[in-house]
């Protein structure tokens, strides 16, 4: 049973009366000015992985230890990729077929994290950095990095569901957009161009070409459609590590200058708003959401820089379909 904190009672609370959430609470210390906001809901424990499955190196401690991984993959490494990659596309697609109305953001937890065992693979996002869960579940304001929890989704949300796999020693990570039941014109517009963004800066991964080139192509778009572009979390190189040292933004700036080269692999998931790009971080250190509270979407990729262009690892045949542009 979970309590959906999202449905206010006709009648609200005194300030200093119990909140109607049922957290025992004071209402002004609780949702007061915050309904139709998503607030931090209850995270149950974290779950477990069976010991057949391999394990990258921070399952145990939730310590992440860089170390210097080729930028250039060998074919072995992308043969690998291609794996995770395509597994990581499947869970989300099929994922995104589980998301509807009345269900709660921890339900798609136990979903993904049940599929991807069942693979044969481990959720990267399980104890990364210590966070607790095995997908990254975001809803609404909500931009990146929202924990699965006894948050209950309602008809007219939008969510992100960010899912990467580590399977036979590398990781494949891939996000997108869904609907929950009916979305208005506005968001199913947010959702559209945020999805062309993401493809705009796809068709500018060109060998001998710097990586801004994927950052002005998705911001030429959003300017264009008057949508603002999130600074504080970028597209990263990808491969036997969840995230390396290559940085991929998705805004314009000349500074951003390494130049892509074939067997380079990294994500591009840039993350689109209704209104301001700047964020707030909610007090467990991994909520990220819009500084306004306007909604805001994402999709990603991990994209392979080839000698002509660019092979994209998580849009094989499994994947989510690019939603129709007209
Ligand atoms: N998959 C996310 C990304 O696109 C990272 C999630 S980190 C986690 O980079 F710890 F939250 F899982
Ligand atoms: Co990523
Ligand atoms: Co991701």
């Amino acid at each position: 049973m979970s309590i959906d904190s999202r449905t206010p009672p006709a009648q609200l609370p005194q300030s200093n009366d119990p909140c109607w959430c049922g957290s025992g609470r004071r209402y002004k210390r609780c949702h007061k000015g915050l309904e139709g906001r998503i607030t931090p809901g209850v995270i149950s424990p974290m779950r477990a992985v069976p010991s057949n499955i391999a394990r990258p190196p921070y399952a145990d401690t939730g310590k992440v230890t860089r170390w210097d991984e080729p930028r250039v993959k060998s074919p072995d490494v992308i043969a690998r990729m291609r794996v995770a990659c395509d597994m990581a596309a499947d869970i989300l697609r099929l994922a995104g077929e589980f998301v509807r109305p009345g269900i709660t953001t921890n339900d798609i937890d136990v979903f993904v994290h049940d599929l991807t065992i069942e693979r044969g693979a481990y959720p990267s996002p399980l104890n990364y950095h210590g966070y607790p869960k095995s997908v990254c579940t975001s809803v609404n304001e909500v931009i990146c990095h929202g924990i699965p929890d006894s948050t209950v989704l309602h008809d007219g949300d939008i969510i992100n569901l960010d899912v990467t796999c580590y399977v036979d020693g590398v990781h494949g990570d891939t996000n997108a957009t869904f609907f929950v039941g009916n979305v208005d014109d506005e968001n199913r517009r947010l959702v559209r161009v945020t999805e062309e963004c993401t493809w705009k800066g796809i068709g500018a991964v060109k060998p001998d070409r710097p990586l801004s080139d994927i950052g002005k192509a998705i911001e030429d778009h959003a300017n264009k459609h008057r949508l603002g572009v999130v600074r504080a979390f970028i597209g990263h190189g990808i491969g036997e590590q969840f995230h390396t040292d290559v940085q991929v933004l998705h805004y314009y700036d000349a500074r951003n200058n390494m130049i892509m080269k074939p067997g380079m692999v990294f994500t591009i998931e840039p993350m689109i708003t209704l209104g301001t790009w700047q964020h707030k971080m909610w007090d467990d250190d991994w909520t990220a959401v819009t500084a306004d509270g306007k909604r805001t979407a994402q999709f990603e990729h991990t994209v392979l820089v080839t000698e002509t262009g660019v092979d994209v690892l998580t849009a094989g045949p499994k994947a989510v379909s690019p939603r129709d542009p007209s």
